[in-house]
């Protein structure tokens, strides 16, 4: 008999099992983090789980091809191109993905660019480097970290985007930093 009134056999099988279920515990939390850490915060068409840009991209690219044709080309009276079109900055796509966009020739389209304004950070990011790559021919991964910060700074706006306030918003951003964003 030990000290503490169990036999050594015992005490051993007893240090055996804390061990185990301090090592379960701890396993259990660290996958429960980390899954929960890298989960997509807000609604996602991809479920989540392709982790290439491009390939995400194009899948969530589903959601624009409606009107936008699936070769960027636009659709007449409908929706316009995207091939060529000056508003494929990182920061307006972002804008204009999430808040929609009205411009001053709106009129010209049976369709509205409404936005989507739940679509997960990771969505947005993987379809805006998709339309650079495909359409601007940009070789920038856009981050999920990114779009978050340009979600930040937008806040709650409800309405769509002015052709202005994008202009104007894409004319700070290249002065900030060098090259086309
Ligand atoms: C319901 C139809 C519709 C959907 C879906 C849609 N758009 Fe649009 N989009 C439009 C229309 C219409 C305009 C033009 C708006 C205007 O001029 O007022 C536009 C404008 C744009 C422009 C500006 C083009 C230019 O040069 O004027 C970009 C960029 C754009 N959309 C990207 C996207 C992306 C990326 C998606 C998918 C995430 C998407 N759109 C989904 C209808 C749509």
């Amino acid at each position: 008999m030990t000290s503490d009134g169990l036999a050594p056999r015992q005490s051993q099988w007893f240090v055996i099992g804390l061990v185990v279920a301090l090592v379960a515990v701890v396993g259990f939390g660290t996958w429960f983090v980390i899954h929960e850490g890298s989960r997509d915060r807000g609604a996602s068409v991809t479920g989540g789980s392709i982790t290439d840009p491009l390939v995400r991209g194009e899948r969530v690219y589903g959601l624009c091809a409606n009107c936008h044709g699936v070769e960027g080309g636009g659709q007449i009276g409908r929706a316009p191109a995207l091939l060529g079109s000056p508003l494929l900055g990182v920061e307006n796509l972002v804008r204009l993905i999430r808040h929609g966009y009205r411009s001053d020739r709106s009129s010209k389209w049976i369709e509205r660019m409404a936005g989507a304004p739940a679509l997960g950070d990771h969505d947005v990011a993987a379809v805006v480097t998709w339309v650079r790559a495909r359409f601007a021919g940009s070789e920038e991964v856009v981050t999920a970290e990114e779009v978050a910060v340009i979600r930040a700074a937008t806040g709650r706006r409800m309405q769509p985007w002015t052709t202005a306030e994008l202009v104007a918003r894409q004319a700070a951003s290249e002065e900030k930093k060098t090259g086309p964003r």
